[in-house]
């Protein structure tokens, strides 16, 4: 590569998982602190960070089609863009992307993104350059204070509390690609939380792969688990909602399920994956949990706090999955009424063991089977939202929707909610709901501006 000037405008585009998200903004900050600016919409960017997922299928070949057209839309405006791929796949495919695609100056995991900075003055010396360091402790400590750059922070907002898992589902590439489990000091968590309420935070998801192995230390020095974090975020004046995810059913504390009861900031909501019906299927993906200890466990959860709206996740057609067995998963979604639940066809991830597992399901089954799946899910988030009518909740306002006059914001069970009248983003008010989708909900103002 040649020598070139440094750049002078950015664009980070994140792909899959809220985590992403974060990452994302922590990389715009830290390039804005460089003195790096955003590149304003519809312009080609000096710097184009691709902030990859890895969790399914083709997310590789993605990138490659992305990087292509960077490479293009950069020969159209005769320019070429300094192109960091970073995220996931980066870290799985780091060498592959260098030895394959030549306009890629820097690879970097999602564990070394501190040090793009260096990065980018090596790139514009003409040398590439590859970091997938691992764990995360050094990237929080490395990372510019949150002071968000004078930048103004949506009313809801990601923070990253924990990273990494030693689950090792034998699915999943994430203890590979993210690394062992690591919490961030509970002081470092309040500092930043006070920083995005003072930016125009109101709602904050506390994030981790296994968010609930969250653990640390109080002001005082004692061991403390996720519910002590959330009970101190609730006590921060100018935060309405605290929100986690996503839960690992292993890591459920009964300080946990007693926040539920307790905190009245805390969303009666609950993302915990179950992933198959099939106690079989469950112990082949090393979940080390069964359909019924899932289900007792929600119980317990819905014992706190009986309107809590659930949610899970859901893999179609892992390997040697039997129709019986998939039947298993829909008897457990029919039991359980999930307000809102994910479901994927199984992905064979290079490196992970069930990818070299026997029976491996055709895709037409598979298929069929994600279908099946999908419409009983559809089935239960409309009878979720359709028992909303008539109701009124708090809503707090996320955006302008298409119409004039119209609204989006988020109910307490996360869903969607579209209403006109007069409000302003970030404001929570009260909403009577009128219409059900299974997606989103419309209502009517009632009150405005509580908060
Ligand atoms: N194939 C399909 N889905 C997967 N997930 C994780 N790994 C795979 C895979 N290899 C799904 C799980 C997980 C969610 C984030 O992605 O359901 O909970
Ligand atoms: Fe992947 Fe399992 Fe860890 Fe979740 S708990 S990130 S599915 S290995």
């Amino acid at each position: 590569m040649r020598n070139r000037d440094l750049p002078r405008t950015y664009r980070v585009k994140s792909f899959g998982c809220q985590m992403n998200v974060y990452d994302g903004e922590r990389m715009a900050e830290l390039l804005a602190a460089k003195g790096i600016a955003a590149a304003p919409e519809g312009e080609e960017a000096d710097l184009v960070v691709l902030n990859t997922c890895h969790i399914r299928e083709k997310a590789a070949e993605k990138v490659y089609s992305d990087i292509g057209r960077l490479v293009k839309a950069g020969k159209e405006a005769g320019r070429k863009p300094m192109i960091a791929v970073a995220g996931c796949v980066a870290q799985a495919e780091g060498e592959e992307i260098m030895a394959r695609a030549p306009a890629v100056g820097m690879v970097v995991g999602p564990q070394a993104y501190h040090r793009l900075p260096e990065m980018i003055a090596r790139a514009a010396r003409g040398e590439r350059a590859t970091d997938t360091e691992m764990p995360a402790d050094a990237k929080f400590a490395a990372l510019p204070a949150r002071g968000l750059g004078g930048r103004k922070s949506a009313p809801t907002t990601f923070l990253t509390v924990q990273e990494g898992c030693d689950k090792f589902c034998t699915y999943c590439v994430v203890p590979y690609t993210r690394g062992s489990e690591i919490s961030r000091p509970y002081r470092d968590l309040l500092i930043e939380a006070e920083k995005l309420i003072e930016a125009g935070a109101r709602e904050i998801t506390l994030l981790g792969q296994n968010v609930n192995a969250w653990s640390g230390e109080d002001g005082k020095g004692r061991p403390v688990g996720l519910d002590s974090l959330i009970r101190a975020l609730a006590e921060l004046p100018g935060l309405h909602r605290v929100r986690y995810t996503t839960s690992h059913p292993n890591d459920v504390t009964d300080g946990l399920i007693a926040a539920h009861a307790e905190v009245d900031k805390l969303m009666p909501y609950l993302h915990l994956p179950v992933q198959s019906g099939s106690d079989r299927v469950l112990k082949a993906m090393n979940r080390s949990h069964s359909a019924e200890s899932y289900l007792k466990l929600l119980d317990r959860f819905r014992a706190a706090r009986p309107d809590i709206a659930l949610s899970g996740d859901f893999i179609v057609g892992f390997p040697g999955e039997t129709g019986t067995e998939f039947e298993e998963t829909l008897q457990l979604v029919d039991a359980v009424g999930y307000a809102q639940a994910f479901s994927f066809n199984y992905s064979p991830r290079p490196g992970t063991p069930a990818a070299t597992m026997d029976g491996q399901v055709p895709p037409d089954v598979m298929y069929e089977r994600l279908q099946r799946l999908q419409a009983a899910i559809n089935r239960d988030q409309l009878a979720f939202n359709a028992a909303s009518v008539g109701k009124r909740c708090k809503v707090l306002v996320e955006r302008k929707g298409k119409h004039p006059g119209q609204w989006l914001g988020k109910s307490p069970w996360l869903q969607s909610v579209f209403f006109e009248g007069e409000a302003s983003i970030g404001d929570l008010v009260e909403v009577e709901l009128a219409e059900a989708g299974p997606n989103s909900l419309a209502g009517r103002l009632v009150e405005t501006a509580l908060a």
